[in-house]
């Protein structure tokens, strides 16, 4: 069956063209976007997903593509559409259409497209019982990765860099010789005092929506918990390592540059704050 996807008004075959080659998003990478997972039929942190989308939006002045209520019903019927219970729904707003210059109008009409793929659960549970591994590469991003935007070079090429390194990660270190995040992901440590840490969310990072739930649930746990960046080496030498994004939770780190962490298998904190993602939404 052809995949269905939502464009611009439209449902439609996503191999369909629909996109105007003046659509700014595709011209100059103008917009933003959200990932958000389907389990079983409901969609994970949804309410998170679309504050962070209208985050996004307002701080790069592109209006709203339209209501959140109908943005939902969009949501739901390109799922009923596609048929799928687990998956990843791709959601994407670009400022609009408009002759190729690049400053632009505030009234320009926003460009909303909806894309779904199914999500492989063998992939997720060979990652939560292997790990991945990790190369370092240097952060090469703007000031605003809080932004959500599908201006991606950087991220692209220091995944690929983790893709010819035969590694599924690459995270990424800033001028100081400390992490920021993943190519797609959050990075997080327990560090050899037995600190869980994490980056701070200012402009260095996206604040990843599976990063806030953990933070909670870390809060709950009673985790020694600090919101504080660590450096590459203190990566290395971490009791635990683990990346974090709405694709599939958490992602233990087992290698960074091919130095094993901690005894190179998933850490015990890594797996206890998965499950516990996972309840958060049972829940929810
Ligand atoms: C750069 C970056 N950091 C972090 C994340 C994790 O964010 P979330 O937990 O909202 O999926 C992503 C996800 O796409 C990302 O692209």
């Amino acid at each position: 069956m052809s995949r269905i996807a939502y464009i611009d008004g439209r449902y439609q075959p996503l191999t369909w063209p629909g996109i105007q080659v003046e659509d700014r998003g595709y011209q100059f990478s103008d917009g933003v976007y959200e990932v958000v997972r389907l389990r079983d039929g409901n969609l994970l942190d949804e309410e998170r997903h679309l504050d962070r989308l209208d985050y996004s939006l307002q701080e790069l002045s592109i209006g709203q593509p339209m209501s959140r209520p109908a943005l939902k019903l969009v949501m739901r019927e390109v799922l009923r559409r596609n048929r799928l219970q687990n998956a990843i729904l791709y959601i994407q707003v670009s400022r609009g259409v408009a002759p190729r210059e690049h400053s632009f109008e505030e009234s320009l009409k926003p460009v909303l497209v909806m894309t779904v793929r199914p999500l492989s659960a063998s992939k997720r549970e060979a990652i939560h019982r292997d790990g991945i591994e990790v190369i370092s590469v240097p952060d090469q991003r703007w000031a605003r990765c809080d932004i959500k935007s599908i201006s991606l070079l950087p991220n692209i090429l220091a995944r690929q860099k983790a893709r010819d390194a035969k590694v599924q990660e690459a995270w990424q270190i800033d001028e100081q010789g400390m992490v920021t995040e993943g190519a797609a992901t959050n990075a997080w440590i327990v560090d050899s005092g037995g600190f869980l840490r994490t980056r701070p969310a200012r402009g260095e990072i996206l604040n990843g929506i599976v990063r806030q739930v953990l933070l909670q649930c870390a809060e709950q746990a009673g985790l020694k918990l600090k919101q504080e960046a660590f450096s590459l080496d203190e990566a290395k030498a971490a009791k635990e390592a683990f990346s974090t994004a709405s694709t599939m939770a958490v992602f233990p780190v087992v290698s960074i540059d091919g130095v094993k962490i901690g005894n190179g298998k998933p850490g015990d904190i890594a797996q206890k704050l998965a499950a516990a993602y996972e309840r958060v939404n049972e829940t929810s």
